[in-house]
């Protein structure tokens, strides 16, 4: 009898310590201070040092990007990670406002996977969920102590054709934009946006009082 309580008190703990695991953890010891701190304090980077960037970030940044929201969940998207000096300097010939690539040791263009979106109207969602991919990439970046910066694609057809080419993207896809990465060579301060004006509350003009 005492060795069946013992059991019974032994499967209670594991199966509390099961349930801990599993719950969802909405309440940060820290009030969401260090996700705000990351998100306040990016800024686009576009001078990098040598340093190659390693393999587990590029990972971390690629988990953080498919983290995103998606309309229906559809995760219309793919990544090409681009570690190849010669296809960055190729990459870098094709975009006028991406010569940063040429001296970059990374980058991640980000794709619109046409084979993946919803039907009609809904297609047009794969900008905004490849955007939000994208501003996750650049969030992880930063966490991680990298630098990067978000350079266009789509629409500016004279910049996509290049890049399909380069990377023999399948007809499917549409780059939205390259996300160039490194270890930053410079410490520009970020850019103080917030404008209260901006925003109103319940309706357009009203403040907040
Ligand atoms: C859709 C989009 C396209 C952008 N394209 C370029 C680009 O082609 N080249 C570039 O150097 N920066 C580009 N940027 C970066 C912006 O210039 C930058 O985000 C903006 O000046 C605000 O600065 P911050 O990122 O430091 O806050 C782009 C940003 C976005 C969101």
């Amino acid at each position: 009898m005492k060795k069946l309580s013992i059991l019974a008190v032994a499967c209670a703990a594991l199966l509390s310590s099961c349930t801990c695991s599993n719950e969802v953890k909405n309440e940060p010891q820290d009030n969401g201070k260090a996700a705000l701190e990351v998100i306040m304090t990016r800024t686009s980077i576009r001078q990098y040092t040598d340093q190659p960037v390693e393999m587990e970030k590029v990972e971390a940044m690629l988990r953080a990007g498919m983290a995103a929201p998606t309309a229906m969940n559809a995760q219309p998207w793919h990544f090409v990670v681009i570690n190849d000096k010669a296809k960055l300097e190729e990459l870098a010939a094709a975009n006028p406002r991406g010569k940063m690539l040429q001296s970059a040791p990374l980058a991640i263009v980000v794709c619109g996977d046409m084979s993946k979106t919803r039907e009609g109207k809904a297609r047009e969602f794969w900008i905004q969920d490849c955007s939000a991919a994208t501003e996750n990439i650049l969030l992880a970046a930063h966490a991680q102590g990298l630098g990067a910066v978000w350079t266009a694609l789509h629409p500016m057809d004279e910049r996509i054709a290049p890049v399909c080419e380069a990377l023999k993207l399948p007809e499917s896809f549409i780059p939205l934009c390259t996300i160039i990465i490194g270890y930053p060579a410079e410490q520009p301060q970020p850019k103080d946006k917030w404008k209260p004006e901006n925003v109103s509350y319940n309706e357009f003009g009203h403040s907040n009082q």
